[in-house]
């Protein structure tokens, strides 16, 4: 017996290196802080198992096409529209938004690795400048949003929440690609930790998705608290471009309903 106790002991401390090593990386949540008051806004894919076939495709434009994806259109800015597992791509960036939806089984489950390390990259950056940058809000699966999106219809009613909240499989929380910030209220804008994202963010790859004067291209109420990652590459041409991020892929954000 005695000679069992220390592969024992072994197993269960590896067993617990596994379960805890993600402990701090919010997955979904049920039940999101958002401190919004509405009456006053401020505003892996698998590895293929068989051998990839080339697209038939003779335009230059889809070079940069993704393996199973299929070309739609193209947006007004001349960037290929591509869809892939019931998923819009727009110049290889995965949208959604009211326009552009995502399948209900869709989502990662918590931040990517890539959003959530850009995230921490950010955190330690602000933090030695004395300031403190949490998430409030990550992954959120299409159930957890459909919940939100009703208990805000009830409570508003749903030309109000269409304002601030997104309908299920609408919402970027289910990309696992957007975060957010702190405790998801309307003054954060004017805290310094919302000043130094709004002027930093984009050097770790985030652009703020629903600016000021933007509510009616986006759809969507001032948010500065909303980040999506994009990549330093891409959201520092978005950031430059003063656009969101509609207009600088030149697509629309609407119901068709
Ligand atoms: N508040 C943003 C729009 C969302 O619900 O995803
Ligand atoms: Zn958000």
């Amino acid at each position: 017996m005695k000679r069992l106790k220390i592969p024992i002991l072994l197993l269960a401390a590896l067993l617990c290196l596994t379960a805890c090593g993600r402990r701090d990386r919010p997955g979904d949540i049920t039940e999101p802080s958002i401190n919004v008051t509405f009456a006053a806004p401020t505003e892996t894919t698998e590895e293929p198992t068989e051998e990839p076939t080339e697209p038939e495709t003779t335009t230059e434009e889809t070079s940069a096409l993704t393996y199973g994806s299929v070309v739609v259109g193209k947006s007004a800015n001349g960037y290929a529209i591509e869809e892939r597992d019931g998923c819009t791509y727009v110049d290889g960036i995965l949208i959604a938004n009211k326009t552009y939806s995502l399948p209900q089984d869709y989502g990662p489950g918590e931040l990517t690795d890539e959003c959530y390390e850009a995230f921490q990259k950010m955190e330690s950056d602000a933090a030695a400048e004395g300031l403190d940058l949490y998430i409030g809000s990550g992954f959120r699966s299409y159930w957890t949003q459909d919940s939100l999106y009703n208990r805000y219809c009830a409570q508003d009613g749903q030309a109000a929440a269409d304002t601030y909240s997104a309908r299920p499989g609408h919402s970027e929380h289910q990309t696992g690609l957007a975060l957010d910030l702190n405790d998801i209220s309307d003054s954060f804008g004017e805290t310094a930790e919302g000043k130094w994202v709004a002027a930093h963010c984009f050097e770790y790859g985030f652009i703020i998705r629903y600016p000021a004067d933007k509510v009616a291209v986006t759809g969507y109420m001032y948010e500065p608290w909303h980040i999506r990652y994009l990549g330093v590459e891409t959201a520092t041409k978005v950031y430059n471009s003063g656009l969101c991020l509609e207009e600088y892929l030149g697509i629309d954000s609407a119901y068709r309903d």
